[in-house]
């Protein structure tokens, strides 16, 4: 598949067909919104399905082959997503999930401290301090103004000075003016805000009994590692998958669905040997970056990263590998934006809620006769991001269609696997249509039913929703029992056998 650059598409653009034909729904809306939740409609909650279910399928029930060239041993687990509040603790979520903050006393704004840069004059020693926010033009142009009137002159570009907020000393941060206001001191110095949200146990809510949204699934596999190796017969290397909600209390959750504060994930933590955790980190590394292009995000879109050291996580302590997938975004491009992070963890999880839990989760292997932690590879996926990426890959202008755009899905995620359309609500066209909806349904899941409005216009909303094939019947169907099948992305049209149909569908869909 090869679809529009990136960078060239609107997110503007992109969020209304979203609303339109029924992908994302900015949550409470018809309250005003709640900023950083967003609720699937029809088309995106089978989209999100098709993805999640993809993901298992591939991971789960038909898992890849290993790098030993057996089948890897992998299976599903569904943890509850309040825990004991002690599995955060030992997690190092409670005292290590924090982003240095800043609050604006003035204008009541909380921002990520590393999101905020600064400008001033170059070599003025003793001028204030312009603070805008990072890849925020609008931002950086109010700041730029806020110099010039400041120095009664216009500073010409090459005359400025540029630095990160972090970069500056408790004495220049007095003297910086924030993003949102016009004297300077308003904005606290950085301090650490922690990202979970807490909630309370039974009714007497006092401190004894907050407990926390699980901030990622992860955990939820570490904690039963030892239930999963007891009730079944998987031995290390193996893994435990799950998909599931997770909750961060971002402070700044942006760019559409990609930084929530509800969000699902997709995470695999996989046991093996530490002597085999580079081998199996390059295995999933790899394997799951073919997985997203297999999906269709090939090409300059996906891009495979290996983390710098300062960058490794707390629980990434030997640097052993940790590597992102990541994917240009319209509003990252032509930068790229996390699709999913694939992290050597060591054994960090394992020992920490050993120790945290008073347990014993060593590993007794049997060929090797030795005991050890495993170490861990974990390769973590967002849905949501999952989704947001296909449908921007999908997202295709067409001038020459009537809807301007249609969304090239690849058939295995499409929301809408075909549609019927009978031409007319007359001469028993709808019953024959409806008959052949209820047939490929049974088989192919989501099949659209439209009798209403003129086929050019039906067309062009299967065009906006990327439904790859269409199907009329017509008055030639009442003597000749064929169809005409519309292929979404060539255009092209041509006539089957009503009987042929399902067949025709079955090939399309699983040669993609
Ligand atoms: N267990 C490891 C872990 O949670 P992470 O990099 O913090 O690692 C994994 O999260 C993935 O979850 C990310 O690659 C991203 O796709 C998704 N994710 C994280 N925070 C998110 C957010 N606020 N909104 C949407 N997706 C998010």
């Amino acid at each position: 598949m090869s679809n529009a650059d990136n960078a060239s598409k609107s997110m503007t653009d992109i969020m209304a067909l979203c609303k339109r034909r029924g992908f994302i729904f900015q949550a409470s809306e018809i309250y005003g919104g709640v900023n950083g939740f967003w609720d699937y409609g029809p088309q995106g909650a089978q989209l999100k399905k098709n993805l999640r279910d993809a993901w298992w399928n591939d991971c789960v029930t038909n898992p890849p082959i290993g790098p030993d060239g057996d089948e890897v041993s992998i299976v599903g687990l569904d943890s509850c997503i309040i825990q004991n509040p002690k599995v955060w603790e030992a997690s190092g979520h409670v005292g290590g999930f924090n982003d240095p903050m800043v609050d604006c006393k003035e204008s009541k704004r909380r921002y990520r401290a590393d999101h905020i840069m600064c400008i001033c004059e170059d070599g003025d020693q003793e001028g204030l301090i312009f603070a805008y926010l990072e890849g925020d033009d609008e931002s950086l142009a109010q700041a730029r103004k806020k110099l010039d009137k400041n120095k009664k002159r216009k500073i010409e570009d090459d005359k400025l000075c540029t630095c990160a907020f972090l970069e500056l000393s408790a004495e220049e941060w007095a003297i910086t003016v924030g993003p949102d206001v016009k004297d300077p001191g308003s904005l606290t110095e950085p301090r650490a805000f922690n990202l979970m949200f807490k909630t309370y146990l039974g009714a007497t809510a006092t401190e004894d009994d907050i407990a926390y949204l699980r901030p990622e699934t992860a955990q939820g596999i570490f904690i039963n590692y030892k239930n999963v190796l007891d009730s079944t017969r998987v031995k290390v290397p193996f893994g435990i998958a799950q998909t599931g909600k997770a909750f961060r209390n971002e402070v700044t959750p942006r760019n559409f669905t990609f930084r929530s504060r509800e969000f699902e994930q997709m995470e695999i933590e996989f046991f093996c040997h530490p002597e085999e955790s580079r081998k199996w980190y390059e295995f999933w590394r790899d394997w799951r970056m073919s997985w997203w292009e297999s999906l269709g995000l090939a090409g300059d879109n996906l891009l495979l990263r290996e983390h710098d050291k300062d960058e490794l996580a707390h629980y990434a302590k030997t640097g052993a590998g940790t590597s992102d997938i990541e994917y240009r975004f319209p509003f990252t491009a032509p930068g790229f934006g996390e699709l999913e992070g694939v992290a050597d963890r060591s054994n960090y999880d394992l020992k920490q809620h050993a120790e945290h839990g008073n347990t014993k989760l060593e590993y007794f292997d049997q060929e090797r006769n030795e005991r050890y932690l495993p170490n861990v590879i974990e390769p973590s996926a967002g849905l949501d991001r999952g989704v947001l990426s296909l449908l921007c890959e999908a997202y295709t202008p067409d001038p020459e269609r009537p809807s301007k755009v249609y969304m090239k899905f690849n058939p295995r995620i499409a929301p809408t696997k075909a549609a019927v359309f009978p031409l007319v609500k007359k001469d028993g066209m709808p019953e024959i249509g409806k008959k052949l909806q209820t047939q490929l349904r049974k088989r192919f899941g989501a099949v659209d039913f439209d009798p209403k409005q003129s086929i050019g216009k039906r067309y062009a909303r299967m065009d906006e929703v990327g439904c790859p094939y269409c199907f009329t019947i017509d008055g030639d169907t009442l003597t000749d029992q064929t169809v005409t099948v519309r292929d979404r992305d060539t255009l092209s049209q041509e006539r089957i056998g009503i009987d042929k149909v399902e067949g025709f569908l079955a090939e399309k869909l699983s040669a993609e």
